[in-house]
């Protein structure tokens, strides 16, 4: 097995091998290639430390038992792996990105009645979101919500983000706003979104309708934590745009305010004001002190609330 050399940011480990990112190969007949039959992971890298890498793996497992790929990492060192990866490619800010597919086979719906899946992880630089921009917050574009409706999986089935992404991109918003077709704000396009509302933090269960995430879940336990009330039960569209406070919560964009909502078929609306309101920022300076706490990093207080 190739080894890995210190410093390089693009290492690649792809199916037990370590090379740089640019040298991996996947073969055409993959089934994460040509099927989306595949799922996968983002952690943040910060410190140079994994995140939450154990919710993160043990997540990745569920995502595998629910396509019936339960065995793909059994006995696998993607433990080790990945925090070598992170030491080696030198990254301290960034991110990694985990892969895992039903492997090769000639093209087929039905499972390959071998399977070899395919495994593959890089950690990557990446700019985190500073203080200038946490607090001129961003905006969200409501489409439709048509993924499917296993959006608690995380799959690589993304081709539904891919176009909602773009729309709110050339609609000059940040970040998606999933709608269901009654009216329900559901999640961003890679974010989970909340809403303070009536004195209350309300986010959409962690049902079949979107990905449980991560950094929803410490949302959650840190709003507990500082006494806030809870709800997770979703809101309709009407009660985002009267909401005190909006924002949104994902891996590498922490808790994030949102300042506005555009829609195809409505004009754009400032949300919580057009500024990061009090609740969103104390709960954006407890992720920051968690976060520090969890990878052993000082904190120091970067919006200076309370
Ligand atoms: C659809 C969707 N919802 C929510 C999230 C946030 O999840 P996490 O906090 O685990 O990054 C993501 C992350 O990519 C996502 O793709």
């Amino acid at each position: 097995m190739p080894t890995m050399e210190q410093g390089d940011s693009s290492m690649l480990y792809l199916n037990g091998a370590f090379m740089a990112l640019e040298q991996g190969r996947i073969a055409v007949e993959d089934r994460g290639f040509q099927l989306g039959d595949g799922v996968y992971e983002v952690l943040k890298v910060d410190a140079g430390k994994l995140l939450w890498m154990e919710d993160h793996l043990d997540r990745l497992l569920w995502s595998l038992g629910e396509i019936r790929l339960h065995e793909a990492l059994e006995g696998h060192p993607l433990h080790s792996i990945l925090p070598r990866l992170v030491e080696s490619s030198g990254v301290v800010r960034g991110s990694v990105y985990v892969q895992v597919t039903r492997g090769v086979a000639p093209r087929d719906f039905l499972f390959p009645e071998r399977t070899s899946p395919t495994v593959l992880a890089y950690a990557q630089e990446e700019e985190f979101v500073g203080a200038d921009e946490l607090l001129a917050g961003i905006t969200l574009h409501a489409v439709e919500d048509i993924r499917w409706a296993r959006c608690d999986i995380k799959s690589t089935n993304l081709l539904a983000a891919v176009l909602a992404k773009q729309a709110a991109r050339e609609a000059g918003a940040g970040e998606v706003l999933y709608v269901s077709p009654e009216g329900l704000v559901r999640e961003g396009g890679s974010s989970n979104v909340f809403v303070f509302l009536d004195g209350v933090l309300r986010t959409h269960p962690a049902s079949n309708r979107i990905l449980n995430g991560i950094t929803r879940q410490h949302v959650l336990e840190l709003a507990r934590g500082l006494a806030i009330t809870v709800d997770e039960t979703a809101v309709q569209f009407d009660d985002l745009i009267r909401a005190e406070e909006v924002f949104i919560a994902s891996t590498t964009r922490d808790v994030m305010p949102v300042v506005g909502v555009s829609a195809p078929d409505r004009d754009y609306l400032t949300l919580s004001g057009g500024r990061p309101g009090p609740v969103t920022l104390r709960l954006a300076d407890a992720m920051r002190a968690a976060i520090a706490v969890e990878l052993g990093a000082p904190s120091p207080t970067m919006l200076g609330s309370s």
